[in-house]
């Protein structure tokens, strides 16, 4: 089964719906997403979105604090660009419904969180991204020319390597002419072909044995533009926010948002003793790279499996008001924040690298762009500044949608796409093998590519992960597609990228650590 449509869109969080929003008046639009509607990143962010919106404040603060959470590795036009431009696309973030806090007299409350040098997060108690996407779906359910397709499953992006052509990463005018997708509840694999197509397929936490990620984030579009010989950059670089919710039985992690550190919350060892200023003069508001360490510092030297958030000192009232989620969770949880100290420990949580762009969200593939956490525009380099990506998903969203608009004008469908060949393939004699590799690759990334690596532990990793990578492939050729099979397949692929960037770069930078024994 083929269909047509102007704009295709892969993934419905902020990047994919601010994008299909902006396109819509220019022609029909397609958004295919694997779960719920609403099930992404998005959905789950808690902080909110940093924005320059009072005097006290400037561009200039916000550009200087993102440069240096990125560890020298930012592209300073890029972040020029998101923090100028972010402030007009949180306006209309609000102009089209999203709620954000604000004081008695009016103004928005502004919260701090850790590297940032000004309050200058908007949040919406601590369910910010609940709420931008909540007011996003409502745009996109009253506009006729986006359709939804939820439960599609993106399987791969289609160029001329379909057309039976030789691709290469050399290769310098891929096209690409739509997607092969996966109708989860019929089975069957359909062709939408598209004069242009969005890659906003999120992070990929799931690479990990522990993350703040729902279970959508497995780098499926990172993965489709690296096998489509689309160019990859900085995937070395996986932040893990220093406090998720310590529970060993529970996936994904609840995240304890940085804000909660913003508005007083000291993080301290299983002793009761504060131990940020041990490590930066910052604090327990030091950026993430450097606090996420320096737990996990602390609890390797002291053999303990969490250290504490103490919050017994903040007022009850205004932590309730503000993170009512937070505790709500918390007390459920059997922990009560005003009587004890909550356990936490640091999660994977935001991807900085993905898919090259450039200032426009062009990816090296023509007719395909990449908005969001799947995409590497050069704005987080070594380390994303919290609550910056939103922001970025929004920015670049616009940029993406002025540029498809023009080029979606000059470009015909492609009528030769063949159907997905699904010759060969047969259901999967054992699922447990696609579950207990995806577990395998899992424990490989957390033991050996985890917060501090080493060259060895490196090597190792790769080596346990290339068994894995044949044993998929093969599996792969002969089995019916389903997500967890293809979701097991591009987290090896993640895998595999992070282990290799990670390997090229020798010394350690921002988010990447590596420690060196004498030999
Ligand atoms: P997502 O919102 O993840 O959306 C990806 C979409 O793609 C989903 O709809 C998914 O189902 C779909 N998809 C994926 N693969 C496929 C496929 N193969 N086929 C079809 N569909 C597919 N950032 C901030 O700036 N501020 C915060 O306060 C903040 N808090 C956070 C808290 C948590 C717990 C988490 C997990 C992240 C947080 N972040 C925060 C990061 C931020 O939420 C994400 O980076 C951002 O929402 C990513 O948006 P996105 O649109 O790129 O991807
Ligand atoms: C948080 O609320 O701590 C998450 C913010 C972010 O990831 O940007």
């Amino acid at each position: 089964m083929q269909q047509k449509t102007d704009f295709l869109v892969i993934g419905s969080g902020i990047a994919g719906l601010s994008y299909a929003l902006k396109v819509a008046e220019h022609g029909s639009v397609t958004i295919i997403t694997k779960s719920n509607e609403d099930e992404s990143n998005t959905k789950y962010a808690q902080g909110g979105i940093a924005a320059v919106l009072y005097n006290g404040d400037s561009h200039q603060k916000h550009v200087q604090d993102t440069l240096i959470a990125g560890a020298g590795l930012c592209d300073e036009k890029i972040v020029k660009i998101v923090v100028e431009e972010g402030t007009a696309r949180v306006k209309e973030l609000i102009e089209i419904g999203a709620n954000f806090d604000k004081k008695p007299g009016g103004e928005y409350d502004l919260a701090k969180e850790g590297g940032h040098s000004e309050s200058r997060i908007l949040h919406y108690k601590d369910t910010t991204g609940y709420e931008i996407e909540r007011a996003l779906l409502n745009k996109i359910h009253n506009h006729k020319n986006i359709t939804v397709y939820d439960h599609y499953f993106a399987i791969d992006i289609i160029t001329e390597h379909h057309l039976g052509k030789e691709v290469t990463s050399k290769t310098p005018d891929i096209n690409c002419f739509g997607a092969y997708v996966l109708n989860t509840r019929t089975g069957k694999t359909e062709t939408i072909l598209a004069k242009t197509t969005l890659m906003a397929t999120g992070g990929a936490g799931h690479v990990y044995a522990t993350t703040t990620n729902p279970i959508i984030a497995t780098g499926d579009g990172i993965a489709m533009v690296y096998r489509a010989k689309g160019h990859v950059r900085d995937m070395e670089f996986m932040q893990f926010h220093p406090t998720s919710l310590y529970n060993p039985n529970e996936n994904p992690s609840f995240l304890i948002s940085e804000a909660v550190r913003g508005y007083g919350g000291v993080l301290r060892g299983i002793d009761g003793k504060e131990f940020m200023s041990k490590y930066d003069k910052r604090e327990s508001l030091a950026p993430r790279d450097i606090v996420a360490r320096a737990i996990d510092t602390e609890m390797k030297i002291r053999g303990e499996d969490f250290v504490y958030l103490d919050c017994r000192h903040l007022d009850r009232k205004g932590f309730i008001e503000h993170f009512p989620n937070i505790y709500n969770k918390c007390m459920n949880s059997g922990i009560d924040p005003f009587k004890t100290m909550i356990p936490v420990v640091p999660a994977a949580h935001y991807l900085c690298g993905g898919i090259i762009v450039d200032e426009n969200a062009k990816s090296t593939i023509n007719n395909l762009f990449a908005v969001g956490e799947c995409a590497a525009t050069g704005l987080h380099g070594a380390n994303r500044l919290a609550s910056n990506s939103l922001l970025e998903a929004v920015v670049f969203a616009h940029r993406a949608a002025l540029l498809a608009i023009k080029s979606v004008k000059k470009t015909e469908y492609n009528q030769n796409i063949p159907d997905w060949d699904a010759e060969g393939t047969d259901n999967p004699e054992e699922m447990i093998l696609i579950t207990q590799s995806k577990r395998e690759v899992q424990q490989i990334m957390s033991n050996y590519v985890g917060i501090v690596r080493s060259e060895l532990r490196l090597k190792r990793a790769f080596d346990r992960l290339e068994i894995l990578y044949k044993e998929n492939e093969a599996l792969y050729e002969k089995t019916t597609v389903s997500p967890k099979l293809c979701e097991l397949r591009n987290l090896i692929c993640i895998g595999y990228l992070i282990i290799k960037h990670a390997m090229l770069r020798k010394e350690s930078v921002g988010l990447h650590y590596m420690v060196k024994y004498e030999k």
